[in-house]
């Protein structure tokens, strides 16, 4: 369709019909046909009439093409303008092929894992009949006590930023619309507890949690989730800083505002709405364009638009966005995207697609700690122990279309490759302890007021310890935990996260030296509790580190550093920088060029990523005391040395101020280089 003939389309429609446009109610609500109303129909009062007039449905039930294609062409032909449906669903880290948890896959630094991941995941959901996904998530997070922090690329902005991003440019190559949450600072929620209040200065809001948002945005992606959080005491599903004065008129963007689950009801329960009705009047007005799962702007924007607490342009406003979206995806045109049961089961099971989870398994996880017993050598006798020794559940959380049924475990992984004999402790050369949190225990509301590693376990890894025999512990976990304790216990710590369908074969790997670890740490890992928030690019202070002398920045208790820093990460081999040189300034149009000669000075061939660092020096506000600005992943044979080239863009330098430009800043860059985010094998000095 042509603009002119959305706008056609918008003017024909009635009140009742633009207010179920921006509403989306759950796919199980249509499951039933519309002849007359259904168990769910009645719960929420609803007539069949009204329900075909809703414009998006959420998929809560296992995806069923031919089921999903009936509902959306009864609900097409029903509707009085033949308005399709879209049917969105959370298609975070994959969809039947299941990749490794979204904070794990930071540590790849790899963009174009993320854009590939992207483009799978829509050529599985466009065969599932999906239309959007929520996803990416770009929050920033720094608290491990959070669930959510599994569905983030981790810590720093300019990863989630690129991660993000890439994901975005993946998920429109396959044609499904994706959305950028949660818009904005959820990472924020008080002591790392899901739900919890948190706020902060719009300066770190536009020099932290903003910056990813903008460049999933600049990237064409369609939608934007306002987060359960608030800024300035006010819920961003009702804060018109937040969706007008920053999305509309600073960035310029037309995505769609989709509010997360049942968020606009949920004002009654902030105490800023008295009822439904005013939360509708406040979420609309603040320019949330989709109401999910309310119900609110269904039932009550009629009424609110009858008696002017809302005008016309508000509601067409946010009714020509969600008919854009439509006519960006086609669905005027098709709205069925796959018919076939057969064509979904066939799409969601390729092979090719098995092969690139594996891929991104085996560049995920991360080699904590190694005193030399890892790889595994071929004809050692291996005692396999720990929960996860024989699960499926190595998905993680928030992969809604995963089979368990389709994950090998580790067992069975190792047994069919043959190399190595299984036995019991007794007869071992080496015991693997494959332990760690439950995929339940991350993911949304499953917050920790303790991440450790947990205590049965630890006394189970301090007894296999006692046999005096190595132990190799495969971590298993959606968050940074506490491994203080677990450390001294092990001889090498191969951290898996959650690694999806393909994860144990990617262990297996990694294990037996077939692939060399090379994933870094895409979130720092506390050595305590009271440490949390801890992370690379904290602000400077007046009382900086001083070796512990008294009045300055220290605890009585606890060391300064984190057990592991962010971008942390071993390998089978070694590596080492020289001859880093800026070979162009940076500028407004382009990036500062640095390059940097990158050798592998072990014996076995190897990937590592080579990271920048960034901190100008003497400017007229507090900055991080070092930010990631560039990275670069490297393959080298043993021997091998390569220069890399690393971009540094202008964005990745900029500090904003409270009302989010940009400062003018001139003077000098101190850039370090290297493998973490600690160590500094090569210096330079930018002019800027
Ligand atoms: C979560 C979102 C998710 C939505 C739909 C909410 O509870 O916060 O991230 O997209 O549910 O499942
Ligand atoms: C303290 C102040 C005190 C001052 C002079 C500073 O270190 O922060 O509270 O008044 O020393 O003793």
């Amino acid at each position: 369709m042509t603009e002119k003939q959305l706008l056609e389309l918008l003017a024909s429609m009635s009140a009742e019909e633009k207010a179920a446009q921006i509403s989306q109610i759950p796919l199980s609500m249509c499951a039933g046909g519309f002849a007359e109303p259904t168990g769910p129909m009645v719960e929420q009062q609803l007539t069949p009439e009204q329900v075909v007039l809703c414009g998006s449905l959420i998929c809560d039930q296992m995806p069923d093409a031919e089921k999903f294609a009936g509902i959306v062409r009864d609900m097409t032909e029903r509707h009085p303008h033949h308005i399709p449906p879209i049917l969105m669903r959370d298609v975070i880290h994959g969809c039947r092929t299941v990749y490794p948890i979204p904070l794990a896959l930071g540590c790849t630094f790899e963009e174009s894992l993320a854009e590939e991941m992207g483009a799978i995941s829509a050529e599985e959901a466009v065969a599932c009949g999906y239309h959007a996904t929520f996803a990416p998530m770009v929050d920033v997070v720094r608290d491990p006590r959070w669930g959510r922090v599994m569905e983030s690329p981790g810590e720093s902005p300019a990863l989630c930023g690129q991660m993000g991003a890439a994901m975005v440019r993946g998920l429109r190559k396959g044609g499904v619309a994706a959305c950028a949450k949660h818009f904005a600072g959820y990472g924020l929620c008080g002591s790392g507890l899901d739900y919890a209040p948190g706020d902060v200065s719009r300066t770190e809001m536009y020099n932290t949690y903003l910056p990813p948002f903008k460049e999933a945005l600049d990237e064409g992606c369609e939608m934007v989730m306002p987060a359960f959080m608030m800024v300035d005491r006010i819920p961003c599903i009702c804060n018109p800083w937040l969706l007008k004065e920053v999305l509309r008129n600073q960035w310029h963007s037309d995505a769609m505002a989709i509010s997360d689950y049942d968020d606009i009801r949920q004002l009654m329960y902030h105490g800023i709405a008295g009822d439904k009705r005013e939360a509708a009047r406040l979420a609309l007005s603040a320019g949330a364009d989709m109401d999910m799962m309310s119900f609110a702007y269904l039932r009550h924007v009629p009424e609110l638009l009858e008696d002017g607490s809302i005008s016309m342009e508000q509601l067409d406003e946010a009714c020509l966005r969600v008919l854009r979206l439509k006519n960006k995806l086609g669905l005027f045109e098709n709205p069925v995207w796959c018919v076939d049961n057969a064509r979904q089961e066939e799409t969601c099971t390729r092979q090719a697609h098995r092969s690139s989870a594996l891929e991104a398994a085996l560049r995920s996880c991360v080699l904590m700690k190694n005193d030399g017993v890892l790889p595994l050598k071929p004809g050692m006798k291996v005692a396999l122990e720990g929960s996860h020794a024989d699960s499926r559940n190595l998905l993680g959380s928030w992969s809604l279309d995963g089979l368990a049924q389709e994950v090998q475990t580790l067992r069975e992984s190792f047994a069919a490759d043959g190399r190595i004999t299984l036995t019991d402790t007794e007869e071992a050369d080496v015991i693997l302890f494959a332990a760690g949190e439950e995929q339940e225990e991350s993911g949304e509301g499953t917050s920790k007021a303790n991440p450790v590693f947990p205590e049965e376990q630890l006394q189970q890894l301090r007894q296999l310890q006692a046999t005096g025999k190595p132990v190799v512990l495969i971590l298993f976990c959606g968050r940074p935990l506490i491994l203080t304790d677990v450390l001294p216990c092990t001889n090498a710590l191969m951290n898996a996260w959650f690694p999806g369908t393909m994860g144990a074969d990617a262990l297996r790997m990694l294990l037996m030296g077939d692939r060399n670890p090379s994933g870094h740490l895409s979130m720092t890992f506390p050595r305590s509790v009271g440490q949390i928030p801890i992370h690379h690019d904290q602000l400077t202070t007046s009382r900086l580190y001083n070796g512990g002398a008294p009045y300055s920045l220290r605890y009585l208790d606890e060391d300064l550093s984190p057990l592991f820093p962010f971008g942390f990460g071993l390998s089978y081999t070694s590596f080492a920088l020289s001859g880093a040189k800026v070979q162009q300034p940076l500028s407004e149009e382009e990036p500062a060029v640095v390059t940097v000669d990158v050798s592998n000075t072990g014996s076995l061939p190897g990937e590592t990523v080579v990271q920048l660092y960034a901190r100008w020096k003497d400017i007229p506000v507090v900055q991080p005391k070092k930010r990631l600005a560039a990275w670069a992943r490297v393959a080298l044979e043993a021997g091998e040395t390569k220069t890399v080239t690393l971009k540094i863009f202008k964005k990745r330098l900029d500090l904003y101020d409270q009302q989010g430009n940009a400062r003018a800043l001139q003077g000098k860059c101190r850039l370090t280089l290297g493998f973490d985010s600690t160590t500094a094998a090569e210096v330079l000095c930018l002019d800027c």
